[in-house]
């Protein structure tokens, strides 16, 4: 039934490691907040990063994996940071700090 669903919804990736009730859970939410930044700490394989950076205007995404680099090439709104969660929110930390 939800495989069925999935393939209604056009959102069948092996590459994106979310159940379907979670996949359709962000897209609503996406419809719904419409953001403006994201930041995505675990990329993978960009399976939720092709949505993110549908809905929003820019997405870091960060990851300790050697695919993260590829974000940019492929989604046009994507940064790849390629370093662990904990340094990405560090970075996020300060930038926040900078811009009060
Ligand atoms: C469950 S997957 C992410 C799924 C992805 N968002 C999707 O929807 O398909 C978790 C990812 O987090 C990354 N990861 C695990 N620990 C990490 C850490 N401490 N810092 C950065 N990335 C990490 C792994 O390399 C893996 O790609």
């Amino acid at each position: 039934m939800l495989s069925e669903l999935e393939k209604l919804f056009g959102i069948q990736n092996p590459d994106w490691l979310m159940s379907a009730r979670e996949k359709l859970g962000l897209i609503g939410l996406l419809h719904c907040l419409k953001p403006k930044r994201v930041l995505e700490l675990g990329y993978h394989r960009g399976g939720a990063t092709k949505w993110l950076s549908e809905f929003s205007e820019q997405v870091i995404t960060v990851d300790v994996n050697e695919f993260v680099a590829d974000a940019p090439n492929l989604f046009h709104q994507a940064e790849d940071w390629n370093s662990p969660t904990l340094e990405a929110a560090f970075c996020i930390k300060k930038e926040i700090y900078y811009l009060i």
